[in-house]
């Protein structure tokens, strides 16, 4: 895959990244999903399980336009010495991106961290900055058990050059606000559908609207706390479409972290649950990086 090697060459940043992780594995990374994990089975009996008889239609959403949404990040993070899952992050300053902590708390390595991409795995786009990210705070209070504060930083020693494509998020400024009924954005390189296990090669988009924590506490049988934030599943509006990790924004400011949605998969309606940002804005700017 000669994509990858270019980008070594343009984006000097990225020389450990491009070479800790060959063209093979890059392409080989499985979604983090973490309704799919076994261990998730395990301890989430009640959370419908993955479906064997699966329609493959299309889940809602489109292909974004590329670079349309510069703050969203794609994270290769290696879970053993040959296999990658793949989650997406949000840039929310130069030099921290914020994700998932289901995402990262298994890692076995530095993770492979992409910024301004709209291709995945990326290809010789020169818009592309790439970093080999070892400096991970993982929120204290993360516990899969009970799928509670599934949120995490990824913080850079150095900045990274921000340009059209790349461009950190706003973080909300009134944590009162519950954005019931909002129009909300998820964008990811998640499965374009229940049967493909494996990453979108385009970054896609789809919208949905925030459910109240009530109805989305009877979809999930309790799992849903205060900090938690829900989007309609209705249409097939899932996070397939979307990463682990990943952002829901709306109006532009990022209002959630794309934590659980019902292994049953996004094609049957089910909400999806992020952890709120609103929750955690103190520990955000306690423990990201500043520039
Ligand atoms: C891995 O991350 C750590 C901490 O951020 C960093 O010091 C180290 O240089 C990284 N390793 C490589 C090979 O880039
Ligand atoms: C959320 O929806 C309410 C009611 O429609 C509206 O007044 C408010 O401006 C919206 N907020 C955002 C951030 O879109």
């Amino acid at each position: 895959m000669a994509p990858v090697i270019l980008l070594c060459v343009v984006a000097l940043a990225s020389v450990a990244a491009c070479q800790l992780l060959t063209a093979e594995q890059l392409a080989s990374a499985v979604p983090g999903h973490l309704e799919l994990d076994p261990e998730f089975r395990k301890l989430h009996p009640n959370i419908p399980g993955p479906s064997e008889d699966v329609d493959s239609f299309i889940v809602g959403g489109v292909e974004s336009t590329p670079h349309s949404r510069p703050y969203q990040v794609g994270l290769y993070i290696p879970a053993s010495t040959s296999t990658n899952s793949f989650c997406g992050g949000t840039l929310i300053n130069a030099r921290t991106v914020v994700t998932a902590a289901h995402c990262v708390d298994m890692r076995v390595g530095n993770i492979s961290v992409f910024m301004g991409a709209h291709n995945m795995p990326p290809g010789g786009d020169l818009n592309i900055v790439a970093r080999f990210a070892g400096d991970v705070v993982i929120h204290e209070g993360w516990n899969r058990a009970i799928l509670l504060h599934d949120i995490a930083l990824i913080r850079f020693e150095v900045a990274v050059p921000l340009s059209a494509s790349i461009i950190p998020i706003l973080l909300p400024r009134d944590a009162t606000h519950d954005y019931l009924g909002n129009t909300t954005l998820v964008s990811g390189w998640g499965r374009p559908s229940d049967s493909i296990n494996a990453i979108s090669p385009v970054l896609r988009e789809v919208t949905s609207w925030v459910i109240s924590n009530y109805a989305c506490r009877m979809a999930y049988l309790g799992t849903v706390q205060d900090s938690h934030i829900c989007i309609s599943g209705a249409h097939g509006r899932g996070t397939c479409q979307g990463d682990s990790g990943g952002p829901l924004v709306i109006n532009g400011v990022l209002i959630g972290v794309v934590s659980f949605g019902s292994a049953f998969g996004c094609e049957v309606g089910w909400p999806s649950a992020m952890a709120r940002v609103t929750s955690y804005l103190d520990w955000i700017s306690q423990n990201q990086a500043t520039v």
